[in-house]
């Protein structure tokens, strides 16, 4: 069967973004929409607002009737809408997001995780192979490396067991799609392996939202910043860094929504080298030259600024954004927390021809934007 991505301009493109509502999702559908691609966005809001797409459209100009943006109320778990939404729209390619993402409930959670990201990432594989599309980019994490060997992490650096139900879906996930493609070689796949997405659309109305006592580093550091929090928890300064505290790769969520365009393009084979380049040790797997020139087989990339930030290094950035000082203070180390991993960026920039633009300070202020013009994010909007 022929690619269904071969010879498409964008605007003849359609791209089914399961969690587009979300954080990265919504970034990303926007990225897409002003490339001229039509969208199709699957999720069943259940940590996101259906205002995001009044402030997707407010971005792109795109009128609220606009059919070049879609939107299906569903869970991937729901396969008669699934069957419903491959049979109305003609989905050339899937962005695959959906998924919960927390991980600490993870841990209490473990049942519905699994169900939720794995099982119903099989119902959508399977749905979407019955219609003949075989085109994935999946929304994996730099949490499949586990505690790393040595920084910066190669793809090629081993996976090591994830300390948690959330990170072992997206390493199960991983690996079912890798055997998808082994199985039928008409599949293209692309892992994207994210560090930590933080920051906003530069126009402020999109950000991260998340429910409750934020989880990770930057939205607590914001909503401390706003006045909804007291003061950032440091989790530990006795670690082998250069301050002590963990270090990460922050990438701006705007990069990384483009670094998906990027895999779109080259998996319809438009940029990186000829024969899908793999690097020695990589689990990509380079596919038989498809006859239409689209790619088959498995990528997998990094998608990071290849910079580490401590803890304190990000709080600072926020203060110089906010411009206000951030109380903090030194608590014990978290579970399950290593001390530093940050990316190599070589096969991203390489073979994607898509890098890092923006750096922590551009993250903050972008971060700050959205934070202080939404305090309560998409609620009361
Ligand atoms: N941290 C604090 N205080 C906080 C929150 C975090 O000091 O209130 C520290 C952490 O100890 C860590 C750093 O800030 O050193 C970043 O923590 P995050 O929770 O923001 O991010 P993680 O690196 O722990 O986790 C992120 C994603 C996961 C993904 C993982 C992959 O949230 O989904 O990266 O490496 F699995």
């Amino acid at each position: 069967m022929a690619n269904r991505l071969l010879g498409k301009q964008a605007q003849d493109t359609t791209v089914l973004v399961t969690g587009g509502a979300g954080f990265i999702g919504s970034h990303t559908v926007v990225e897409l929409l002003q490339r001229g691609y039509n969208v199709v966005v699957l999720d069943d809001l259940s940590n996101a607002n259906p205002v995001v797409f009044d402030r997707i459209r407010q971005i792109t100009g795109l009128a609220a009737d606009d059919p070049q943006l879609a939107f299906v109320e569903a869970s991937i778990l729901d396969r008669a809408a699934l069957e419903r939404t491959f049979s109305t729209f003609p989905i050339d390619v899937i962005i695959h997001f959906a998924g919960f993402k927390a991980v600490g409930e993870s841990v209490e959670k473990p049942l519905e995780y699994y169900w939720n990201n794995v099982a119903g990432t099989l119902v959508l594989l399977d749905v979407a192979r019955q219609h003949g599309v075989k085109n994935i980019v999946f929304s994996s994490s730099a949490t499949v490396y586990g505690e790393p060997d040595s920084v910066p992490l190669t793809e090629a650096a081993p996976k090591h067991n994830a300390t948690n139900p959330y990170g072992q879906t997206k390493s199960m996930l991983e690996q079912i799609l890798t055997d998808t493609y082994i199985g039928d070689d008409e599949w293209n796949v692309v892992l994207l392996r994210y560090f930590n997405p933080i920051g906003a659309h530069d126009s402020g109305l999109i950000g991260e939202d998340p429910k409750g006592i934020p989880n990770n580093l930057l939205p607590y550091v914001a909503q401390v910043a706003v006045g909804k929090l007291e003061r950032v928890g440091v989790f530990g300064d006795d670690y082998p860094t250069p301050d002590g505290t963990g270090v990460r790769d922050y990438v701006h969520v705007v990069d990384l929504a483009r670094g998906h365009v990027a895999a779109l393009g080259w998996m319809a084979g438009a940029s990186g080298t000829p024969d899908g380049g793999v690097v020695a040790g990589d689990a990509s797997i380079s596919g038989p030259a498809a006859a239409d020139g689209t790619r088959r087989g498995v990528g997998i990339f990094n998608l990071g600024t290849g910079n580490g930030s401590s803890v304190i290094d990000v709080i600072h950035a926020f203060e110089r954004a906010c411009g206000q000082s951030i109380p903090y203070e030194v608590k014990p180390r978290r579970a399950g927390d290593i001390a530093e991993n940050y990316a190599a960026v070589d096969k991203a920039r390489e073979q994607l021809g898509w890098q890092a633009a923006y750096d922590l300070d551009r993250m903050c202020e972008d971060g700050w934007r959205w934070q202080s013009n939404n305090p309560n994010g998409f609620e009361g909007a």
